[in-house]
């Protein structure tokens, strides 16, 4: 019984691999709508893939999240990466601090016993403040360590609901409508063709990369992030995605 349940879910990772058209899915059984646990699941997969991606040199961006907080949890190795360095994805975008890129970035760096830096920027800066900030020569430094990240982990949120959960301005709400955002992935909302709409106020990685030099590692759970998954997996031609079996029948059913 439990190998057929295996079989069916490596046939559904075929399925999906050739709908999104990257190198690897991982599917995870259960649907997080009717088991909690699936994220642990999620983050336990993208754990494996993770430490059989990172190499004696890698720089691994890390993004918040809730699921990606559950894949550094997972993080379990005896092996230490002295010359690995581990950096944030991008700047706060107010999660909270558990779920921050940065906290997670602190925590895989220690697991790993690898080296890491910090984003310290304050939530909530205008443009002009975070021109100026970008400027700093100690940002400045380690964004250009970001641009140079050949892994990203990084979670895939539904637009409707990172607009609420990241407390987003009615004018930027409506303006995500009119645009049909559906997906978030490191501070970049998409729409379904995977064209960029807005590109949250934070500094950090460009989405842009993601398709040239970095291999992304993306982790989601849930039909409502379907849509969303679909759409980042057009923005990138690489990459590994790991999912629940909720996401996935979804993802069937929408194309
Ligand atoms: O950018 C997308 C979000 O970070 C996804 O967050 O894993 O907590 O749903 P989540």
């Amino acid at each position: 019984m439990v190998i057929r349940n295996l079989r069916g879910l490596y046939s559904l990772e075929d399925i999906i691999k050739k709908i999104l058209k990257c190198d690897k899915v991982v599917i995870v059984s259960g649907d997080i709508a009717h088991n909690i646990s699936v994220r642990e699941n999620i983050g336990k997969a993208a754990a494996k893939v993770l430490l059989n991606k990172i190499g004696n040199n890698s720089i691994i961006a890390v993004a918040g999240g809730s699921t990606v907080y559950h894949v550094v949890h997972s993080i379990k190795t005896n092996k230490k990466y002295p010359e690995v360095l581990v950096l944030p994805a991008r700047g706060s975008l107010r999660n909270n601090v558990e779920y921050q890129a940065n906290s997670l970035t602190a925590k895989l760096a220690t697991k790993l016993e690898a080296n890491y830096e910090l984003l310290n920027i304050p939530d909530n800066l205008s443009r002009k403040s975070l021109e100026s900030v970008r400027k700093e020569p100690d940002i400045q430094k380690t964004i250009n360590k970001i641009l140079k990240s050949n892994i990203i982990l990084c979670g895939i949120g539904n637009a409707n609901e990172m607009v609420v959960r990241r407390n987003l301005a009615d004018t930027v709400i409506e303006f995500l409508n009119r645009k049909e955002a559906v997906a978030e992935a490191l501070g970049y909302y998409l729409n379904k063709d995977g064209e960029i709409v807005y590109t949250s106020r934070s500094i950090g990685i460009k989405l842009e990369q993601m398709t040239k030099t970095a291999y992304p590692i993306a982790v989601a759970a849930g039909k409502s992030k379907a849509q969303a998954i679909i759409a980042f997996s057009k923005f990138i031609n690489n990459g590994c995605f790991i999912m629940d079996e909720g996401a996935a029948k979804e993802i069937i059913n929408l194309t």
